[in-house]
Protein backbone atom coordinates (compact mmCIF):
# COMPACT_ATOMS: atom_id res chain seq x y z
CA UNK A 1 0.00 0.00 0.00
CA UNK A 2 2.86 2.53 0.99
CA UNK A 3 4.72 1.54 -1.85
CA UNK A 4 1.56 1.83 -4.33
CA UNK A 5 1.33 5.10 -2.94
CA UNK A 6 4.81 6.13 -3.49
CA UNK A 7 4.80 4.63 -7.09
CA UNK A 8 1.41 7.25 -6.94
CA UNK A 9 3.15 10.15 -6.32
CA UNK A 10 6.36 9.73 -8.56
CA UNK A 11 3.66 9.11 -11.64
CA UNK A 12 2.09 12.41 -11.04
CA UNK A 13 5.37 14.11 -10.57
CA UNK A 14 6.32 12.40 -14.20
CA UNK A 15 3.43 13.24 -15.83
CA UNK A 16 3.24 16.28 -14.20
CA UNK A 17 -0.13 16.69 -13.79
CA UNK A 18 -1.88 20.05 -12.20
CA UNK A 19 -4.23 19.53 -9.00
CA UNK A 20 -6.07 22.52 -8.07
CA UNK A 21 -6.76 21.34 -4.33
CA UNK A 22 -7.93 24.18 -2.75
CA UNK A 23 -8.62 26.57 -5.46
CA UNK A 24 -11.37 28.69 -5.88
CA UNK A 25 -13.53 30.10 -8.60
CA UNK A 26 -14.92 33.33 -7.89
CA UNK A 27 -17.93 35.36 -9.49
CA UNK A 28 -16.70 39.08 -9.65
CA UNK A 29 -18.89 41.97 -10.49
CA UNK A 30 -17.52 45.06 -11.56
CA UNK A 31 -19.21 48.23 -11.00
CA UNK A 32 -16.33 50.63 -11.07
CA UNK A 33 -13.70 51.69 -13.42
CA UNK A 34 -11.10 50.58 -10.23
CA UNK A 35 -12.81 47.39 -10.67
CA UNK A 36 -12.13 46.73 -13.79
CA UNK A 37 -8.40 47.73 -13.49
CA UNK A 38 -8.00 45.12 -10.45
CA UNK A 39 -9.27 42.70 -12.60
CA UNK A 40 -6.38 43.17 -15.21
CA UNK A 41 -3.81 42.96 -12.55
CA UNK A 42 -4.87 40.13 -11.44
CA UNK A 43 -4.56 38.37 -14.56
CA UNK A 44 -1.20 39.73 -15.09
CA UNK A 45 0.22 39.48 -11.99
CA UNK A 46 -1.06 36.60 -10.38
CA UNK A 47 -1.54 33.15 -11.75
CA UNK A 48 -5.36 33.88 -12.28
CA UNK A 49 -7.55 31.53 -14.72
CA UNK A 50 -9.83 34.03 -16.32
CA UNK A 51 -13.15 31.11 -16.75
CA UNK A 52 -15.74 33.94 -18.13
CA UNK A 53 -14.80 35.69 -20.52
CA UNK A 54 -11.42 34.09 -21.67
CA UNK A 55 -9.44 37.18 -20.85
CA UNK A 56 -9.14 40.21 -19.07
CA UNK A 57 -9.05 41.84 -22.01
CA UNK A 58 -12.88 41.20 -22.47
CA UNK A 59 -13.55 42.73 -18.78
CA UNK A 60 -15.83 45.53 -18.65
CA UNK A 61 -18.20 46.88 -15.84
CA UNK A 62 -21.27 45.16 -16.08
CA UNK A 63 -20.36 42.04 -17.11
CA UNK A 64 -19.78 38.41 -14.37
CA UNK A 65 -15.98 37.63 -14.54
CA UNK A 66 -15.60 34.29 -13.29
CA UNK A 67 -11.78 33.55 -12.57
CA UNK A 68 -10.33 30.22 -10.79
CA UNK A 69 -7.83 31.55 -8.24
CA UNK A 70 -4.88 28.82 -7.04
CA UNK A 71 -4.82 27.80 -3.57
CA UNK A 72 -1.80 30.10 -2.93
CA UNK A 73 -3.38 33.39 -3.92
CA UNK A 74 -6.36 33.40 -1.83
CA UNK A 75 -5.13 35.49 0.94
CA UNK A 76 -3.99 38.08 -1.31
CA UNK A 77 -6.70 37.90 -3.68
CA UNK A 78 -9.76 38.12 -0.43
CA UNK A 79 -7.69 40.94 0.83
CA UNK A 80 -8.03 42.72 -2.48
CA UNK A 81 -11.32 42.65 -2.98
CA UNK A 82 -12.29 43.85 0.42
CA UNK A 83 -10.30 46.78 0.02
CA UNK A 84 -11.61 47.64 -3.45
CA UNK A 85 -15.05 46.89 -2.55
CA UNK A 86 -15.86 44.79 -5.36
CA UNK A 87 -18.92 42.74 -5.54
CA UNK A 88 -18.33 38.66 -5.40
CA UNK A 89 -19.52 35.18 -4.46
CA UNK A 90 -17.84 31.77 -4.51
CA UNK A 91 -18.84 29.27 -7.11
CA UNK A 92 -16.84 26.73 -6.20
CA UNK A 93 -15.13 26.21 -3.07
CA UNK A 94 -12.54 23.79 -4.20
CA UNK A 95 -11.79 22.96 -7.88
CA UNK A 96 -10.14 19.98 -7.24
CA UNK A 97 -13.23 18.47 -5.55
CA UNK A 98 -15.59 19.23 -8.43
CA UNK A 99 -12.84 17.98 -10.75
CA UNK A 100 -13.00 14.75 -8.75
CA UNK A 101 -16.30 14.91 -8.72
CA UNK A 102 -17.29 14.60 -12.44
CA UNK A 103 -17.44 11.35 -13.07
CA UNK A 104 -20.69 10.98 -10.70
CA UNK A 105 -22.28 8.79 -13.14
CA UNK A 106 -21.85 5.23 -12.11
CA UNK A 107 -21.63 2.52 -14.36
CA UNK A 108 -18.20 0.38 -15.53
CA UNK A 109 -15.40 3.06 -15.85
CA UNK A 110 -13.53 3.15 -19.14
CA UNK A 111 -15.42 2.04 -22.09
CA UNK A 112 -16.84 4.80 -24.41
CA UNK A 113 -20.13 5.47 -23.11
CA UNK A 114 -22.40 8.57 -24.31
CA UNK A 115 -23.46 9.43 -20.03
CA UNK A 116 -19.64 9.56 -19.54
CA UNK A 117 -16.82 11.94 -20.58
CA UNK A 118 -14.57 9.64 -23.03
CA UNK A 119 -10.96 10.37 -23.76
CA UNK A 120 -9.57 10.83 -27.01
CA UNK A 121 -8.75 6.89 -27.65
CA UNK A 122 -12.51 6.11 -26.87
CA UNK A 123 -13.36 8.70 -29.03
CA UNK A 124 -11.41 7.48 -31.49
CA UNK A 125 -12.69 3.79 -31.58
CA UNK A 126 -16.23 5.17 -31.68
CA UNK A 127 -15.67 6.81 -34.80
CA UNK A 128 -14.62 3.63 -36.19
CA UNK A 129 -16.94 1.25 -34.79
CA UNK A 130 -20.01 3.85 -35.10
CA UNK A 131 -18.97 4.29 -38.79
CA UNK A 132 -18.65 0.59 -39.67
CA UNK A 133 -21.89 -0.47 -37.87
CA UNK A 134 -24.05 2.02 -40.09
CA UNK A 135 -22.39 2.08 -43.32
CA UNK A 136 -25.60 3.25 -45.36
CA UNK A 137 -25.74 6.39 -43.22
CA UNK A 138 -22.24 7.40 -42.06
CA UNK A 139 -19.25 8.35 -43.71
CA UNK A 140 -15.39 9.21 -42.23
CA UNK A 141 -13.72 12.17 -43.75
CA UNK A 142 -10.45 12.87 -42.62
CA UNK A 143 -9.74 16.78 -42.78
CA UNK A 144 -5.75 16.87 -42.27
CA UNK A 145 -3.80 15.98 -38.90
CA UNK A 146 -3.49 18.04 -35.75
CA UNK A 147 -0.30 19.62 -34.71
CA UNK A 148 0.65 16.39 -32.51
CA UNK A 149 -0.78 14.38 -35.77
CA UNK A 150 -3.59 13.39 -34.58
CA UNK A 151 -5.95 12.75 -37.65
CA UNK A 152 -9.11 15.03 -37.62
CA UNK A 153 -11.92 12.76 -38.71
CA UNK A 154 -15.29 14.34 -39.68
CA UNK A 155 -18.42 11.78 -39.58
CA UNK A 156 -20.70 12.50 -42.76
CA UNK A 157 -24.11 11.23 -41.92
CA UNK A 158 -26.59 10.87 -44.57
CA UNK A 159 -28.58 8.73 -46.95
CA UNK A 160 -26.39 8.36 -50.06
CA UNK A 161 -27.89 10.05 -53.38
CA UNK A 162 -27.02 10.73 -56.59
CA UNK A 163 -27.49 14.67 -56.64
CA UNK A 164 -25.37 16.69 -54.46
CA UNK A 165 -27.23 17.28 -51.24
CA UNK A 166 -27.14 20.79 -48.73
CA UNK A 167 -25.49 20.10 -45.65
CA UNK A 168 -24.85 21.34 -42.40
CA UNK A 169 -21.53 21.46 -40.52
CA UNK A 170 -21.06 20.84 -36.73
CA UNK A 171 -18.15 20.63 -34.84
CA UNK A 172 -17.45 20.81 -30.64
CA UNK A 173 -14.28 20.81 -29.03
CA UNK A 174 -12.88 23.71 -30.31
CA UNK A 175 -11.95 24.54 -26.61
CA UNK A 176 -10.10 21.71 -24.89
CA UNK A 177 -11.38 22.05 -21.45
CA UNK A 178 -15.06 22.28 -22.14
CA UNK A 179 -16.09 18.88 -22.05
CA UNK A 180 -19.57 18.86 -22.59
CA UNK A 181 -19.10 19.86 -25.82
CA UNK A 182 -17.25 16.83 -27.58
CA UNK A 183 -19.86 14.82 -25.31
CA UNK A 184 -22.78 16.42 -26.97
CA UNK A 185 -20.98 15.28 -31.16
CA UNK A 186 -21.28 12.29 -29.99
CA UNK A 187 -24.80 12.07 -28.54
CA UNK A 188 -25.93 13.91 -31.95
CA UNK A 189 -24.41 11.16 -33.56
CA UNK A 190 -25.82 7.87 -32.18
CA UNK A 191 -29.30 10.19 -31.99
CA UNK A 192 -29.55 11.22 -35.84
CA UNK A 193 -28.21 6.92 -36.10
CA UNK A 194 -31.05 5.33 -33.95
CA UNK A 195 -34.16 7.91 -34.37
CA UNK A 196 -33.13 7.91 -38.31
CA UNK A 197 -36.41 5.95 -39.80
CA UNK A 198 -38.61 6.57 -36.75
CA UNK A 199 -38.14 9.99 -36.56
CA UNK A 200 -40.21 11.56 -39.23
CA UNK A 201 -37.94 15.16 -38.79
CA UNK A 202 -34.47 13.25 -38.49
CA UNK A 203 -35.41 11.06 -41.52
CA UNK A 204 -36.25 13.70 -43.81
CA UNK A 205 -33.21 15.83 -42.48
CA UNK A 206 -30.92 12.63 -43.54
CA UNK A 207 -32.86 11.93 -46.78
CA UNK A 208 -32.13 15.64 -47.68
CA UNK A 209 -29.31 16.91 -46.27
CA UNK A 210 -26.27 15.55 -44.97
CA UNK A 211 -25.05 16.51 -41.46
CA UNK A 212 -21.14 17.07 -40.69
CA UNK A 213 -20.03 16.31 -37.79
CA UNK A 214 -16.56 17.23 -36.68
CA UNK A 215 -16.68 15.42 -32.64
CA UNK A 216 -12.98 17.16 -31.52
CA UNK A 217 -11.91 20.11 -33.01
CA UNK A 218 -8.56 20.75 -30.73
CA UNK A 219 -7.97 17.19 -30.42
CA UNK A 220 -4.29 17.73 -28.94
CA UNK A 221 -5.82 20.07 -26.44
CA UNK A 222 -8.52 17.65 -25.61
CA UNK A 223 -5.87 15.23 -24.82
CA UNK A 224 -4.05 17.44 -22.81
CA UNK A 225 -7.00 18.18 -19.98
CA UNK A 226 -6.75 14.84 -19.78
CA UNK A 227 -3.33 13.84 -19.30
CA UNK A 228 -2.39 16.82 -17.86
CA UNK A 229 -4.15 20.06 -17.12
CA UNK A 230 -7.44 19.92 -16.80
CA UNK A 231 -8.14 23.64 -16.95
CA UNK A 232 -5.95 24.25 -20.75
CA UNK A 233 -8.18 26.01 -23.35
CA UNK A 234 -5.61 26.45 -26.20
CA UNK A 235 -4.30 24.19 -28.93
CA UNK A 236 -0.69 22.32 -28.11
CA UNK A 237 1.29 23.82 -31.08
CA UNK A 238 4.98 24.91 -30.31
CA UNK A 239 7.02 28.18 -32.14
CA UNK A 240 10.63 28.61 -31.54
CA UNK A 241 10.71 31.82 -29.52
CA UNK A 242 8.49 31.83 -27.31
CA UNK A 243 8.29 29.16 -24.66
CA UNK A 244 4.09 28.93 -24.59
CA UNK A 245 1.93 26.77 -25.98
CA UNK A 246 -0.91 26.92 -28.65
CA UNK A 247 -3.05 29.45 -29.55
CA UNK A 248 -6.91 30.14 -29.36
CA UNK A 249 -8.24 28.34 -31.54
CA UNK A 250 -11.42 30.60 -31.99
CA UNK A 251 -9.32 33.37 -32.62
CA UNK A 252 -7.52 32.23 -34.50
CA UNK A 253 -10.19 32.21 -37.87
CA UNK A 254 -10.09 35.43 -40.67
CA UNK A 255 -12.87 37.57 -39.22
CA UNK A 256 -11.56 41.06 -37.84
CA UNK A 257 -8.40 38.74 -36.90
CA UNK A 258 -7.07 39.79 -33.39
CA UNK A 259 -9.09 43.15 -33.47
CA UNK A 260 -10.78 43.16 -30.66
CA UNK A 261 -11.25 40.62 -26.94
CA UNK A 262 -8.07 38.31 -28.05
CA UNK A 263 -4.51 38.80 -27.12
CA UNK A 264 -1.34 39.11 -29.28
CA UNK A 265 0.83 37.53 -26.06
CA UNK A 266 1.57 33.73 -26.91
CA UNK A 267 1.24 33.05 -23.28
CA UNK A 268 -2.56 34.44 -22.83
CA UNK A 269 -5.57 31.96 -22.72
CA UNK A 270 -6.62 33.91 -25.80
CA UNK A 271 -3.86 34.18 -27.97
CA UNK A 272 -4.94 35.03 -31.41
CA UNK A 273 -1.94 33.34 -33.29
CA UNK A 274 0.98 34.00 -35.17
CA UNK A 275 -1.68 35.11 -38.07
CA UNK A 276 -5.16 33.33 -39.11
CA UNK A 277 -5.45 30.20 -39.62
CA UNK A 278 -1.42 29.92 -38.10
CA UNK A 279 -3.24 26.95 -36.49
CA UNK A 280 -3.09 23.79 -38.56
CA UNK A 281 -6.68 22.58 -37.03
CA UNK A 282 -8.37 26.08 -37.58
CA UNK A 283 -6.72 25.36 -41.44
CA UNK A 284 -8.19 22.42 -41.66
CA UNK A 285 -12.02 23.37 -40.33
CA UNK A 286 -11.70 25.96 -42.82
CA UNK A 287 -9.73 24.41 -45.82
CA UNK A 288 -13.03 22.07 -45.71
CA UNK A 289 -15.79 24.53 -45.07
CA UNK A 290 -14.39 26.49 -48.22
CA UNK A 291 -14.40 23.65 -50.33
CA UNK A 292 -17.45 22.78 -49.12
CA UNK A 293 -19.28 26.09 -49.44
CA UNK A 294 -21.64 26.10 -51.96
CA UNK A 295 -23.54 23.01 -49.77
CA UNK A 296 -22.81 23.97 -46.28
CA UNK A 297 -26.08 25.87 -45.70
CA UNK A 298 -25.77 26.11 -42.02
CA UNK A 299 -22.58 26.21 -39.21
CA UNK A 300 -22.94 25.39 -35.63
CA UNK A 301 -20.33 25.29 -32.79
CA UNK A 302 -20.50 24.15 -29.51
CA UNK A 303 -19.16 25.49 -26.78
CA UNK A 304 -19.50 25.70 -22.65
CA UNK A 305 -20.45 27.13 -20.42
CA UNK A 306 -23.19 30.51 -20.14
CA UNK A 307 -26.22 28.39 -21.99
CA UNK A 308 -26.14 30.88 -24.61
CA UNK A 309 -27.14 31.10 -28.34
CA UNK A 310 -25.39 33.14 -29.90
CA UNK A 311 -24.73 34.59 -33.81
CA UNK A 312 -22.68 37.14 -35.64
CA UNK A 313 -21.13 39.66 -34.92
CA UNK A 314 -18.61 39.61 -31.99
CA UNK A 315 -15.73 41.06 -34.55
CA UNK A 316 -18.07 44.44 -34.08
CA UNK A 317 -20.92 45.75 -32.81
CA UNK A 318 -22.52 45.89 -35.93
CA UNK A 319 -25.71 43.91 -36.73
CA UNK A 320 -25.60 41.10 -39.27
CA UNK A 321 -27.53 42.00 -42.56
CA UNK A 322 -29.81 38.70 -41.93
CA UNK A 323 -30.05 39.70 -37.67
CA UNK A 324 -33.66 39.41 -37.86
CA UNK A 325 -34.35 36.06 -39.00
CA UNK A 326 -30.66 34.97 -37.49
CA UNK A 327 -32.97 36.14 -33.91
CA UNK A 328 -35.86 34.52 -34.97
CA UNK A 329 -34.74 30.92 -35.33
CA UNK A 330 -32.02 31.07 -32.58
CA UNK A 331 -35.37 32.23 -29.90
CA UNK A 332 -37.37 29.18 -31.46
CA UNK A 333 -34.77 27.00 -30.87
CA UNK A 334 -33.70 27.95 -27.39
CA UNK A 335 -37.51 27.71 -26.58
CA UNK A 336 -37.80 24.23 -27.92
CA UNK A 337 -34.54 23.98 -25.60
CA UNK A 338 -36.20 25.10 -22.44
CA UNK A 339 -39.38 22.71 -22.90
CA UNK A 340 -38.51 20.01 -21.84
CA UNK A 341 -36.29 20.59 -18.55
CA UNK A 342 -36.76 23.98 -18.38
CA UNK A 343 -33.33 25.20 -19.48
CA UNK A 344 -33.11 28.59 -19.85
CA UNK A 345 -30.93 30.05 -22.82
CA UNK A 346 -30.19 33.96 -23.68
CA UNK A 347 -30.03 34.41 -27.53
CA UNK A 348 -27.89 36.92 -29.50
CA UNK A 349 -24.85 38.40 -31.65
CA UNK A 350 -22.10 37.14 -29.54
CA UNK A 351 -20.67 40.89 -29.19
CA UNK A 352 -23.49 42.41 -27.18
CA UNK A 353 -24.63 39.03 -25.79
CA UNK A 354 -21.62 37.47 -24.01
CA UNK A 355 -18.30 40.17 -25.41
CA UNK A 356 -16.73 41.18 -28.36
CA UNK A 357 -14.02 39.06 -29.42
CA UNK A 358 -12.36 38.77 -33.19
CA UNK A 359 -11.46 35.75 -35.02
CA UNK A 360 -14.20 33.16 -34.17
CA UNK A 361 -15.27 30.53 -36.07
CA UNK A 362 -19.11 31.87 -36.67
CA UNK A 363 -17.97 34.94 -37.88
CA UNK A 364 -15.68 33.63 -40.27
CA UNK A 365 -18.32 30.85 -41.79
CA UNK A 366 -21.00 33.80 -41.91
CA UNK A 367 -18.78 36.39 -43.61
CA UNK A 368 -17.81 33.16 -45.76
CA UNK A 369 -21.33 33.18 -47.11
CA UNK A 370 -22.79 30.40 -44.53
CA UNK A 371 -26.03 32.05 -43.20
CA UNK A 372 -27.17 30.14 -40.55
CA UNK A 373 -24.12 30.82 -38.03
CA UNK A 374 -24.65 29.86 -34.49
CA UNK A 375 -22.54 29.39 -31.43
CA UNK A 376 -23.98 27.43 -28.36
CA UNK A 377 -23.00 28.32 -24.97
CA UNK A 378 -24.28 24.65 -23.12
CA UNK A 379 -24.65 24.50 -19.43
CA UNK A 380 -24.74 25.27 -17.03
CA UNK A 381 -24.34 29.15 -15.67
CA UNK A 382 -21.40 28.81 -13.41
CA UNK A 383 -22.59 26.26 -10.69
CA UNK A 384 -19.84 24.12 -12.33
CA UNK A 385 -18.95 25.86 -15.16
CA UNK A 386 -16.39 23.48 -17.09
CA UNK A 387 -16.49 21.11 -14.49
CA UNK A 388 -20.28 19.96 -15.18
CA UNK A 389 -20.60 16.64 -13.66
CA UNK A 390 -21.66 13.54 -16.09
CA UNK A 391 -24.94 13.33 -14.67
CA UNK A 392 -25.67 16.43 -16.51
CA UNK A 393 -24.87 14.87 -19.78
CA UNK A 394 -27.76 13.29 -20.66
CA UNK A 395 -30.45 16.06 -20.10
CA UNK A 396 -27.88 18.43 -21.28
CA UNK A 397 -27.72 16.35 -24.81
CA UNK A 398 -31.34 15.75 -24.91
CA UNK A 399 -32.38 19.28 -24.29
CA UNK A 400 -29.79 20.81 -26.87
CA UNK A 401 -30.78 17.77 -29.89
CA UNK A 402 -34.20 20.16 -29.37
CA UNK A 403 -32.58 23.24 -30.17
CA UNK A 404 -30.45 21.79 -32.73
CA UNK A 405 -33.07 19.82 -34.72
CA UNK A 406 -34.98 23.28 -34.50
CA UNK A 407 -32.21 25.17 -36.42
CA UNK A 408 -31.86 22.55 -39.02
CA UNK A 409 -35.82 22.09 -40.03
CA UNK A 410 -35.66 25.70 -40.23
CA UNK A 411 -32.13 25.55 -42.75
CA UNK A 412 -34.06 22.83 -44.52
CA UNK A 413 -37.61 24.68 -44.61
CA UNK A 414 -35.81 27.38 -46.56
CA UNK A 415 -33.35 25.38 -48.55
N1 LIG B 1 -17.05 31.68 -25.41
C1 LIG B 1 -16.78 31.77 -26.83
C2 LIG B 1 -15.36 32.24 -27.03
O1 LIG B 1 -14.85 33.00 -26.24
C3 LIG B 1 -17.77 32.67 -27.47
C4 LIG B 1 -17.66 32.71 -28.94
C5 LIG B 1 -18.62 33.66 -29.56
N2 LIG B 1 -18.23 33.94 -30.93
C6 LIG B 1 -17.19 34.68 -31.25
N3 LIG B 1 -16.92 34.83 -32.54
N4 LIG B 1 -16.43 35.30 -30.37
O2 LIG B 1 -14.72 31.84 -27.95
ZN1 LIG C 1 -15.36 27.76 -25.85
Amino acid sequence: MKLLLIFGFVALALADVSRFVGDKVFRLKPRLDKHVTLIKELEKNINVDMWSPGSSEQVTIDIDVDIRVPAMYLDIVFTMLDQSDMEHEILIEDVQAAVDGQADSGGSPRAHSYTKYNTWSDVQNWINSISSANPSLVSKLVIGNTFEARPMTVLKLGKASSSTKPAIFMDCGIHAREWISPAFCQWFVKEALSTYGSDSQMTSLLDEMDVFVLPVFNIDGYVYTHTNNRMWRKTRSKKSGSSCIGADPNRNFDAGWCTLGASSNPCSDTFCGYNPESEIEVKNVADFIRRNKSIIKAYLTIHSYSQLLLFPYSYKYGLAADHTELMTVAQGAASALQSLYGTRYTSGPGATTIYPAAGGSDDWAYDLGVKYSYTFELRDTGRYGFLLPESQIKPTCEETMLAVKHIAAYVQKNL
